[in-house]
């Protein structure tokens, strides 16, 4: 048997936790991940998982870093699966710790199958998804009586052989919900912005892009669909791209957010529209 094989009748394995490290905030984190952290003799960890969560993990424990290349993704995941045989095999206590939800566009379930397929034990932790939690920092509501009563997840990236026909109609069809929110959006947002004007948004329609979310260097840029589309807007990612009149609710409930915030307001910024940004 080669080291990379695993062998379910050697010895006792402990279950793998695949735990959901929230949006960055480890105040966030639920009490379920906190224990699994704190027990943890292996954490396997992405690139959205904040300094502060990490600085949870047990001394005594081996972290290590498995984020993906853009462009790598396949590459990327079929090393995180050895390494995930190879410390099963040795009996050590896995945390797979992913960032936000690791069922939401984390290929979470890839990684269950994957460890449930060599008769390993599971044990799923949900995390809360910075798709839901970023936005109520900054904020905004997904939805509010009278403004917004559904609200959509998605992802701003290209669907795998997808063809820009397809991708038209997507963006058509979400524009009937009065709240978006875009996921790994950053560097399609000016073609996402125009696909929603095509389909009936309107180009004032206000919109917000939330930066490092929950993080210390958390910054808000709120704007309309029309600028974006224009090209005006500059983000840096991660952020979390919000579409929809619930945006205007920021400029009024941000600032019973920012008390609470752990990490001070030293560098919390909030930029109301590209020009206040120059
Ligand atoms: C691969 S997806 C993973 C989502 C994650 N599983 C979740 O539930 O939040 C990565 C995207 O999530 C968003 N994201 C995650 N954490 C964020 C944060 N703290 N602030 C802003 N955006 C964040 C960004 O849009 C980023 O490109």
């Amino acid at each position: 048997m080669s080291s990379l094989e695993f062998d379910p009748e050697d010895s006792f394995k402990p279950p793998v936790y695949i735990v959901g490290a929230g949006p960055g905030d480890p105040d966030l984190l639920t009490v379920a991940a906190t224990k699994a952290i704190a027990k943890a003799e292996l954490v396997l960890y992405d690139r959205l998982v904040s300094e502060e969560i990490l600085s949870m993990i047990p001394a005594a424990a081996e972290a290590v870093y498995v984020g993906k290349l853009e462009g790598e993704q396949d590459k990327g995941q079929a090393l995180i699966f050895r390494k995930l045989v190879k410390a099963i095999n040795i009996g050590k206590r896995v945390v797979r710790l992913k960032g936000g939800d690791p069922l939401v566009f984390g290929r979470g379930v890839e990684e269950w199958l994957f460890v449930k397929n060599l008769g390993c034990e599971v044990r799923y932790i949900p995390g809360i998804s910075s798709g839901l939690a970023v936005p109520g920092r900054a904020g905004i509501p997904m939805t509010a009586r009278g403004l917004s009563s559904s609200f959509i997840v998605v992802t701003g990236q290209l669907r795998k052989g997808a063809d820009k026909s397809e991708e038209i109609s997507r963006w058509k069809n979400y524009g009937s919900l009065e709240t978006i929110v875009v996921l790994m959006g950053v560097s399609r947002r000016k073609e996402i912005a125009k696909y929603l004007i095509e389909g009936g948004k309107d180009e004032s329609l206000p919109v917000a892009f939330i930066e490092n979310g929950t993080c210390p260097r958390q910054k808000i840029l709120r704007s309309s669909l029309g600028e974006v589309a224009a090209g005006e807007v500059e983000v840096s990612a991660p952020a979390v791209f919000v579409v929809g009149e619930v945006c205007r609710y920021s400029e009024v409930l941000l600032s019973d957010v920012i008390p609470e915030f752990k990490f001070g307001t030293d560098n919390f910024m909030v930029a109301n529209s590209v020009e206040n940004r120059k």
